[in-house]
């Protein structure tokens, strides 16, 4: 392993020059690798975006400095430089886990939400270690948590242990998130004009991606700004500009405070066809014709087991697909009730196979994050009563039979 590390760190020029599968290659204001490793094109995705996707039209595993031989599970430290996005991005071993599974089925990352608290449970940080290859702040780098008191006083504390962990273990990032109605400070939501709110979006955005610049893959830009009727969400954003120019200010200060980063677009119940669904899909294609650069949707896919909408999965995420962008599964987790019966255990298998597969089979899919380790630190027991074992490790980090279902949905 050591050699790899040596020669990964020695060959910097090599590394530069052509980018990875899924790494940006073109689009106005790029200035790093235009070329793609062995397998992959540059495909221009708008004037802003250029991409390395498959030549063969589904993502493939490339890694242009590794030997054609290597096998999956050759430790991270012979590809972390190759295969991420940009030369900052941290090295080393990847998970050996569900994330090399995913990866050597052509897929980016298999992620996970977490924090500094899950992070102080050594039973949670083993499993991250070897089954993630990519971390979500569940809640450190939102704005409220970041900026709670006055603009321009910040505690990185927590997010700075996240990306530390992130760091040191070889894993990739995803920023969440700017744009929100919840979890926002008080002092935002006093602000009641355009001027002065243009401004604390521009600076909190600066001050946010300067600090983790090169680290992070993608950040969720913005979040749930749909209703479930397929309406605007009223927010402080929205209600101010009144118009969806908001996130024009907020995309356009992402881009220039991190050009190499992806950026998002994330919502949940985007799993149905529905009017939320379709407003959210020519919202992208909207701000992309007007230059808004939007690489990436997300699907958060909190889902409920043996929802009817669930067999359709991969249709919906072909929905996403049409604007263009990178599909990310950003937040999948599948509840039942809190005591499952054994048919809702059996679904919840089927339910996470046809979710995992549905991304195997969509090109534009690259990743899934999972919105949590154990069901002990799941957000749905204390959101919806009587609910709870959405996650694929119990209450006591032992492995589910909805692991199993994942596994299965990697192989489909
Ligand atoms: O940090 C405070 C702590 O100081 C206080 O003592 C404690 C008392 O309740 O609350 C703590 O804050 C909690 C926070 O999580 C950090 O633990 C909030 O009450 C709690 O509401 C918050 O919940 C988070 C929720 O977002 C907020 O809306 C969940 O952990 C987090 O999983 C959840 O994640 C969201 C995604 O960001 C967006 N998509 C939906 C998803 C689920 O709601």
């Amino acid at each position: 392993m050591k050699n790899y590390v040596a020669l990964a760190l020695a060959a910097p020029a090599l590394v530069a020059a052509q980018q990875s599968l899924w790494g940006q290659c073109g689009g106005i204001g790029w200035t790093g690798a235009t070329n793609c490793v062995a397998g992959a094109a540059c495909s221009t995705l708008n004037p802003y975006y250029a991409q390395c996707l498959s030549a063969a039209g589904q993502a493939t595993t490339t890694r242009s400095t590794t030997p054609a031989t290597t096998p999956a599970t050759t430790p991270a430290t012979t590809t972390a430089a190759t295969t991420l996005r940009t030369t900052t991005t941290p090295s080393g071993p990847v998970g050996t886990g569900l994330d090399s599974l995913i990866k050597a089925k052509g897929k980016k990352y298999v992620g996970f939400c977490a924090d500094a608290g899950t992070l102080s449970n050594s039973q949670n940080a083993a499993i991250l270690k070897t089954e993630a290859g990519q971390l979500t702040p569940e809640n450190s780098m939102k704005w409220e948590s970041l900026s709670p008191n006055s603009q321009g006083s910040y505690n990185w504390g927590n997010a700075d242990q996240l990306v530390a962990f992130a760091e040191a273990n070889g894993k990739i990032l995803r920023g969440h998130t700017f744009i929100w109605h919840q979890q926002i400070p008080q002092w935002l939501k006093n602000i009641n004009n355009k001027a002065t709110l243009t401004t604390a979006i521009q600076t909190h955005i600066a001050a946010v991606m300067g600090r983790y610049k090169g680290k992070i893959y993608a950040w969720d830009v913005a979040n749930e700004v749909f209703e479930d009727s397929g309406a605007r969400r009223s927010s402080v954003f929205s209600n101010v500009f009144g118009d969806w120019t908001f996130l024009d200010v907020a995309f356009n200060a992402a881009r220039a405070a991190d050009p190499a980063a992806k950026l998002c677009l994330n919502d949940y119940n985007l799993d149905y066809s529905s009017a939320k669904l379709t407003n959210f899909v020519d919202l992208v294609k909207t701000l992309k014709a007007r230059g808004v650069p939007v690489d990436c949707v997300g699907s958060q896919s909190h889902l409920v087991v043996g929802n009817g909408a669930i067999p359709s999965y991969k249709s919906t995420l072909d929905t996403l697909a049409t604007t263009n962008t990178e599909v990310q599964i950003t937040e999948l987790d599948i509840r039942t009730s809190a005591s499952p019966s054994s048919s809702q255990i059996s679904q919840q298998v089927t339910d996470y196979k046809t979710v995992v597969s549905g991304c195997m089979k969509t090109a534009a899919c690259s990743g899934i994050t999972v919105w949590g380790v154990s069901d002990k630190d799941s957000w749905v027991p204390s959101t919806f009563s009587g609910q709870g074992y959405a996650l694929i490790w119990d209450n006591n980090f032992n492995k589910k039979s909805a692991y199993q279902g994942f596994v299965d949905g990697i192989n489909s």
